[in-house]
């Protein structure tokens, strides 16, 4: 048996490379205990798809973020919701997060993401997560809401700061809480003026969604719901397809010829997108409660457990996926679980699947060539989130 080794998800050193660490729990210890921390984890791509699809004994009611499992917020998002909350949210907002809406999105999309990298042509080097895929996802999501675009600035401004946290912090510092006040209170504005004047944007269809009377509990949103949605989508959708783009474009640089073949060819992108979610996804791992004991692999895993299904481990399991280490963009993937799956599988996946195309395409378009200084890797610190906080690029004369 190899060494123990420790995964701890607030620890800097795994946040360089967990995939070592990874492989020895799939290995050694595939229901493994971190006595000190208070949580299982599963590993293994079978063990974390059934229990995404057992939510009965998988619970997500108290939270799903390790440092904040059992606090105030757990509850008031749908992600952190059991059936039959989650269930009547879950039909009610995907009344307005349409894929016929989103789709309809494509030139906008095209545009924003042409508009940010506009300001870059003729730099030499710039941070293309500072100056891009920062910018590109909130202004996304502001665009299907429709927030108009002279509002973006402030309220893309505002839901990163939300996310921000000084380095060593889990918590949030003062200024991401005023944000989240300024950014509730835009809300709160944005859909009073929308139930008084309705316009052909999702804000007005989620004010509007109506379950048949003979659901459970069909009461359409509240105001204060659809607030803490788009909150939701303000966090959730927007960090996530910052860090997704940020590290296909490090690996692409760490692969030459991936990126050759993406240059020479762009309709290899959804491809390449799958790929990252499976081999360095921005979402690592959701976090459940067990409701019961659990047996498993030998192993009990008690009632009121916290139990965090690592996604970003089961994309490197080789008993699902052959040479799992290797960056291959013409992978075929059946399925990967770097969006969840079950119940609360990701809600945007088709908006981030189609945004990360259209940017990586745009991007490598204009800048093929480029090239990361050795100091221009920045590596964001997380429990759960992985990604790079900054990546410094540099273009070649002419590229
Ligand atoms: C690459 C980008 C993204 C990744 C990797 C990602 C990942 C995930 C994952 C893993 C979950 C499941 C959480 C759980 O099981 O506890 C999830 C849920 C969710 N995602 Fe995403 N997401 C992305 C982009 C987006 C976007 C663009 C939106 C919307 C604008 C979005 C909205 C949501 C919502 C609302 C849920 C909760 C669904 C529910 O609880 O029923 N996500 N996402």
């Amino acid at each position: 048996m190899a060494a123990a080794l420790e995964y701890d998800p607030y620890s800097y050193e795994l946040d360089v490379d967990p995939y070592p660490v990874y492989r020895w729990m799939q290995d050694e210890a595939p229901v493994y205990h971190h006595e000190r921390l208070g949580f299982y984890a599963l590993t293994r791509f079978q063990d974390c798809l059934d229990a995404f699809l057992d939510w009965e004994t998988y619970s997500s009611a108290e939270g799903t973020v390790l440092e904040f499992m059992g606090s105030a917020m757990s509850g008031t998002m749908i992600i952190f919701m059991d059936p039959p909350r989650q269930t009547r949210m879950r039909n009610l907002v995907s009344k307005a997060f349409t894929p016929r809406r989103i789709a309809a999105l494509e030139p906008e999309i095209t545009r924003i993401a042409n508009a940010h990298l506009d300001a870059l042509e003729g730099r030499d080097t710039f941070d293309v997560v500072r100056d891009f895929t920062a910018k590109l996802p909130m202004d996304v999501i502001s665009a299907l809401l429709g927030i108009p675009e002279a509002d973006r600035d402030d309220v893309r401004a505002w839901s990163n700061a939300v996310l921000h946290r000084e380095p060593g912090e889990q918590l949030p510092p003062p200024e991401s809480v005023e944000s989240l006040a300024r950014l509730s209170n835009y809300l709160e504005r944005a859909i009073d003026e929308r139930r008084r004047r309705p316009r052909d944007d999702m804000m007005t269809e989620l004010i509007h969604a109506e379950l048949p009377v003979d659901a459970d509990d069909p009461r359409p949103l509240s105001d204060d719901e659809i607030q803490r949605f788009i909150t939701l989508l303000a966090t959730a959708g927007n960090e996530t397809v910052t860090k997704l783009l940020a590290s296909l474009y490090y690996w692409l640089w760490r692969n030459p010829d991936q990126r050759r073949l993406l240059v020479r060819d762009p309709g290899l992108a959804p491809g390449a997108v799958e790929e990252i979610l499976r081999f360095d996804p921005p979402s690592q791992y959701q976090g459940r409660t067990a409701t019961r004991d659990v047996s498993l692999h030998g192993q009990t895993i008690p009632k009121g457990g916290r139990v965090l299904l690592i996604n970003g481990a089961s994309g490197r399991d080789p008993r699902k996926f052959e040479d799992p280490d290797r960056f291959d963009v013409r992978r075929e993937i059946d399925l990967h679980l770097g969006f969840g799956y079950g119940r609360h599988v990701c809600l945007g996946a088709f908006l981030a699947r189609m945004e990360s195309r259209i940017a990586t395409n745009a991007f490598l378009k204009r800048f093929p060539d480029y090239e990361i200084p050795e100091d221009g890797v920045e590596r964001m610190h997380s429990s759960n989130v992985r990604g790079l906080a900054g990546l410094r690029v540099e273009i070649p004369p002419g590229g």
